[in-house]
C-alpha cells in the first residue's frame, strides 16, 4: 500500500512549532500509518538531560557456562585471519597509502575499504603478510570455527570470502552468492543459529519471550528463522507474526514452519511507517535486524507504538565491528548501486560503521520511551568477547501532555499536520542534528 508522506519541511514545521510552545524543550516528530495516509504523531520532553541510564542488575553469568571459555581465543584467531587477509588484499590491489577509490573499489563498497585501511593502521600492519603467515592464519581460523561449533559450510564461506575480497570489493561477485550458495540457507543459519555464540544469545532471547507467554509476538527481520527456531522451542502454543522486508524469507518460512499452528507471515520494513492490523503485541523480537534502521532511535520509538502497555522488546544486536565482519557480512550492508536514499541518519551518519555500541543502544532505548533495559552477556562474561548482546526493555508509560499543548498545536499548524497524538517522555533521542 502506498502512503502519502508529509514532506521533510512539513515535519520540520511541526517540530519547530511544538518546540516553541511553553514547557516543551524538545520535540520529535514521528510518522504513523493511518489507512492509506501517514499521520503525524509527536513526542515532547521538557529538554532536561536524561540521567545516565541504569541497566538492571543481571542474574550472575546467566548466559555463559564452561563452554564459552573458548570464545575469546577463537575470536582472536578469526580476527587475526581476517586482518591478514585484508592486509594481503590491500597490498595486492594497491598500497597502504592508497585511498578506497585508488584501490578500484565499487563506489558503494568504498566505506568498507576505508574501514580496512583504518583497521590496518590500528593493527600496525605496514607490510603484507607472508604466504606462510596467511596460510597458518587461515588454518587457525578454521580450527576456531570448529571449536565454536560453526558448520563446515561456514568455514568454506569464511575462507572463500577472505580469498575473494578483491572481487567482492569490485562488485565482480556478491556476498549473497557466497552466503546462499546453491540457494540453500545452511551457511546463513550457521552464522545466526548453529554456533556456540548464537545458541546462547538465541536461547536468552527465547527465554525473554517465553517469560511473557502466552503472548502475541511480532518478529521483525525474522529472515532465516534462526532466532524463531529457539523461540518456538521455548514456547508452547503461540500467536506469532513472522515478518521480514523480503518475501524470499517469508516463502521459505511458510514452508519450514508449516507444521506449527499460530504462525502468520507479513512483509514489514522498519524504514517506513509501520502499522499492522494485529497490533498491539506483547512482545516484539528483532534479532540482528535493527542496525538496518536508517535511524535506530526513531525505529525504536515506532516499535514502541506496536507494543501493548508493559510489552517487551527483545533485541539481538552486534555492537562491535569485527574485522571478520568487515571482510564478509558488511558487504550486505552496502547500499544498492542504484540506491537513492541516504545512508544512516543517526549517530552512525558518515562514520563508516553499521552497528551501534552497547551503551548507544541502552541510551536509544531510554530515549525512545522504554524502561528496565537489561543486557546480556555481562561485561566480564567470556561471551562478551563476541560483542553481540541480547537487550530486553519494557514499553515505558507516557504521560498525557499538558492539556493546552494539543489545542495550541492545532491553532498553530495546518489541519493535516496537527499531530494525532502528542506524548510526553522523559527525554528524546539526542542527535538533534539529524531531526527534520
Ligand atoms: C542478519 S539477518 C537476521 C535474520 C534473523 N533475524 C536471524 O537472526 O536469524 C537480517 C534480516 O533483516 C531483514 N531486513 C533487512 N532490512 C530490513 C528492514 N529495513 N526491515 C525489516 N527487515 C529487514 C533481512 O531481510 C534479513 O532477513
Amino acid at each position: 500500500m502506498s502512503v502519502d508522506l508529509p514532506s521533510y519541511e512539513d515535519l520540520r514545521l511541526v517540530r519547530c512549532t511544538l518546540e516553541a510552545l511553553p514547557g516543551v524543550g524538545e520535540a520529535e516528530v514521528l510518522l504513523i500509518a493511518d489507512g492509506p495516509r501517514a499521520a503525524v504523531s509527536a513526542l515532547v520532553s521538557d529538554g532536561r538531560p536524561l540521567p545516565e541510564p541504569t541497566v538492571a542488575a543481571l542474574p550472575p553469568a546467566r548466559l555463559g557456562n564452561g563452554e564459552t571459555q573458548v570464545v575469546p581465543g577463537c575470536l582472536a584467531a578469526m580476527e587475526r585471519a581476517a586482518v591478514l587477509a585484508i592486509a594481503h588484499t590491500v597490498h595486492t590491489m594497491g598500497s597502504l597509502s592508497d585511498s578506497a577509490d585508488a584501490l578500484g573499489a565499487a563506489p558503494r563498497h568504498r566505506w568498507i575499504v576505508r574501514r580496512w585501511l583504518a583497521a590496518l593502521a590500528s593493527e600496525n600492519l605496514p607490510v603484507p603478510p607472508s604466504r606462510q603467515e596467511l596460510t597458518r592464519a587461515m588454518r587457525d581460523l578454521d580450527a576456531a570455527r570448529q571449536k565454536l561449533g560453526y558448520p563446515a559450510e561456514m568455514g568454506r564461506f569464511f575462507q572463500t570470502a577472505l580469498r575473494s575480497l578483491p572481487r567482492l570489493v569490485r562488485d565482480e561477485i556478491s556476498l549473497q552468492s557466497l552466503l546462499f550458495a546453491g540457494g540453500g540457507m545452511t551457511t546463513a543459519r550457521g552464522n545466526y543459529r548453529d554456533n556456540l555464540i548464537s545458541r546462547h544469545l538465541n536461547r536468552a532471547a527465547a527465554e525473554a519471550v517465553a517469560a511473557r507467554a502466552p503472548a502475541r509476538v511480532l518478529e521483525i527481520g525474522a529472515g532465516v528463522g534462526a532466532t524463531t527456531d529457539a523461540v518456538l522451542a521455548a514456547v508452547g502454543e503461540v500467536d506469532y507474526l513472522f515478518t521480514d522486508v523480503s518475501a524470499f524469507f517469508l516463502d521459505a518460512a511458510r514452508e519450514r514452519f508449516a507444521h506449527r499452528p499460530g504462525l502468520r507471515y507479513a512483509l514489514l520494513d522498519v524504514n517506513v511507517p509501520m502499522a499492522l492490523d494485529e497490533q498491539p503485541f506483547d512482545v516484539v523480537l528483532a534479532a540482528n535486524v535493527l542496525h538496518n534502521a536508517r535511524h535506530a532511535g526513531r525505529t525504536l520509538a515506532a516499535i514502541r507504538e506496536l507494543l501493548a502497555p508493559g510489552g517487551t522488546l527483545v533485541l539481538i544486536e552486534s555492537c562491535v565491528e569485527h574485522h571478520l565482519v568487515s571482510a564478509s557480512m558488511h558487504f550486505l550492508m552496502s547500499p544498492r548501486a542504484d540506491a537513492l536514499l541516504p545512508g544512516f541518519a543517526d549517530v552512525r551518519q558518515d562514520q563508516d560503521r553499521v552497528f551501534l555500541g552497547r551503551t548507544e543502544w541502552i541510551r536509544q532505548l531510554a530515549a525512545a520511551g522504554y524502561r528496565d533495559a537489561r543486557v546480556e552477556p555481562a561485561p566480564g562474561d567470556p561471551l562478551a568477547a563476541a560483542g553481540q548482546y541480547v537487550f530486553t526493555a519494557v514499553r515505558g508509560d507516557r504521560h498525557s501532555p499538558p492539556a493546552p499543548l494539543l489545542s495550541k498545536a492545532a491553532e498553530a499548524l495546518p489541519p493535516h499536520l496537527v499531530p494525532r497524538e502528542i506524548h510526553t517522555v522523559d527525554a528524546l533521542i539526542t542527535d538533534r542534528s539529524h531531526r527534520p
